[in-house]
Parts: structure tokens; sequence; C-alpha cells
């Protein structure tokens, strides 16, 4: 079908052994999409005005001119892997005992908008690789606050309001290098992440394949990522990974992918597709009542309450796993 021609091709996209199923895409007064968040599954939402006015005129140019001379805060990388860590458990042999020893992945710098967009521009294989994040709530020129006001706040705020969500707590602006990648994890928050340039292909896993994906102890700094090196899986120490399966959307200017909250993502700009702008709109869920049965990403929250109370009273990390096991193994591993 020549509707269906994409702007991007296969060979843009990393391989993984993977079983992926395509997301839906729905457009955005399509009533379907309500039944989608409601039952918690990602869906894409197609030609909305949710973020016109950036895709209209967000291109890097504009944004190096209108978002504000300040620094910005910029993750640099030795490759493509962007993986996620929280300072606040890195340890620290002063101030607390709780940590574990640690060296992060890629470094936090502030940049100036100039730097960033040269260094982007003028950037070559093998040279660092750097991935803007920014909150767009923070100070940023009044260009841009003009059209963030314009987005169709009536469509997103009722969506919120459909759906029982807690409050908008961030807009985050992402300005990726193509082939940038920000490995599998999941947040404890909604999310309408809303593409406003490029391409980025957006895999995604639910709650339910928890014991698949293998993530970090709760208090490592790579809480809520995933062990597994989705290039490199070690199978023998991630068996169940060989049974995970994703769903898997590329999205582009205009498009806003639905990932629920504790729903696993993988995200990358793809090759060779030049940089990419995205815009994510994050909400706390909403009152959690413990209605029976549970749903699978309670079951997540409930394990990372006891992963935490255990640390709490055994203050160190080296002891939890030891006593989770003796508590399990012949007990409830029948
Ligand atoms: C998110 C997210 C990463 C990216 O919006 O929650 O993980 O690279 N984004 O866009
Ligand atoms: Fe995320």
């Amino acid at each position: 079908m020549d509707g269906d021609k994409k702007p991007w091709d296969p060979s843009q996209l990393r391989k993984y052994d993977l079983n992926l199923e395509e997301i839906p895409r729905l457009h955005y007064k399509d009533p379907k999409i309500d039944e989608y968040i409601k039952e918690n599954k990602p869906v894409v939402i197609t030609e909305s005005n949710i973020v016109k006015p950036a895709v209209q005129r967000w291109s890097l140019e504009y944004l190096e001119r209108n978002l504000g001379h300040s620094g910005h805060t910029v993750f640099v990388s030795r490759n493509h892997k962007f993986k996620y860590y929280d300072e606040k458990k890195i340890y620290n042999r002063v101030s607390n005992t709780k940590g574990v020893e640690f060296t992060p992945p890629t470094r936090k710098v502030e940049m100036r908008i100039e730097d960033f967009m040269k260094r982007v521009k003028e950037w070559k294989k093998g040279d660092e690789r750097i991935y803007l994040q920014q909150s767009l709530t923070t100070t940023v020129g009044n260009n841009i606050v003009e059209d963030f006001v314009k987005f169709d706040w009536d469509y997103v705020n009722g969506k919120q309001t459909k759906h029982n969500w807690g409050p908008l707590t961030s807009n985050l602006l992402f300005i990726a290098m193509e082939g940038n990648q920000t490995p599998c994890h999941y947040d404890e928050q909604e999310n309408f992440f809303a593409q406003v340039q490029g391409y980025k292909r957006c895999i995604l896993f639910p709650p339910s394949q928890f014991e698949c994906l293998y993530p970090y102890p709760v208090h490592h700094p790579h809480d809520r990522q995933s062990m597994v090196d989705f290039e490199r899986p070690d199978y023998n120490k991630f068996p169940k990974f060989k049974n995970v399966k994703g769903w898997e959307a590329v999205v582009g200017p205009g498009d806003v992918l639905y990932i629920p909250i504790y729903w696993w993502h993988h995200i990358e700009s793809l090759l060779r597709g030049g940089p990419t702008v995205t815009v994510n709109f994050w909400y706390k869920g909403g009152p959690s009542t413990l209605e029976y049965p549970l749903k699978d990403h309670q079951k997540v929250s409930i394990t990372r309450n006891v992963e935490k109370m255990l640390l709490e009273v055994l203050q160190d990390p080296k002891e939890v796993g030891p006593l989770l096991r003796s508590m399990v193994l012949g007990r409830y591993t029948e």
C-alpha cells in the first residue's frame, strides 16, 4: 500500500533478538484511545495538536536561538547508551551506608545551547555522544514559553481527568543525536511521549514481564533499569529474557505515544536520521485503590516496597538478597 510508505527504513533500526508486535496508531479523535488508556495499554495518538506549535517551529536553529542562554543539562556518553542512574543512590562513605559502589556510565554537565548544537553538528564517529535532557518548566526563552502555552492542554488535561491521573509533574525536553539510546527501564509515572522532530523507535514491555527483564535492586543507582544488555543478552544470567514479548512503534513528528505507568521502555533515535526532539508529559498515577485482582503494576509497586522495607531494617544492601533467599527457598518455591 502506497499510503503506508514510511519515511525511514529497517536499516536504521538496531537489530535485536526480540519478539515484537506493533503498537496500534489511532487518530486523536478515535474513542478507542480511551479504551487503551483505561486498560493501561500503549497506543500512538496521531494527528493531534498536543505539541503542534513545537512540531511546526522547533527546528534545531529555533531551539538554539530561543531555548535560553543559561546552562542546560546534558549527558555525555562514550557510546550510544545513556543509561539513567540515581545520583542519590551512589555510595558515599561519609553521608550514607545504603548505597552501592558504582561508576556512572555517563556524566552530567551543564552546557550552553550553542556549544551543544556545535558539538552535535561537528560530531564524528569515535567522539563522545551527548544528549540534552532538561525540564521545560525551568527558565527557557519567551518564544518557547509562548509555544508551550499553545500546546493542546484541553486534550491532555481531558485525558488526565478522564483517567483519574494525578497532577502533571514535568515536561522533559530531549534533544538527541541520531543513534542515541535510552536503555530499557520503567518509570513510576504515566507518560505522553510527544515526538517533535526526527524519528525514535520505542520498544515497550508490560509490567507483567518483570521477571524476564531483571531490574536492578531498588537501592542500586540503576533502580528501575533492566540489567539485560539488549545488544548482547547474557542468557546464562538472564534466561527468562528469551521469553520476553514486546511492543514497538517508530514515532515521528506529531505522534504522541502513551507509555503507561510501570511499562518498560527502550528508546532510540534512528540511525542516520539526524537529531531528534521530544517533549514528554509525566503525570502521577491515579489514587491506588487495592481492588482485586491486583493489576500487574501494583504487584511491581508492592515488590519495590518490600525491598525498601528490608533495606530499611537490615541497613546493608548486601543482606537483602540472602534474607530473601532463605525466606523463599524450599518454602515458597514448590
Ligand atoms: C521517558 C524516557 C527517554 C528518551 O520519556 O520516560 O525514558 O530517550 N525517554 O526519549
Ligand atoms: Fe522513561
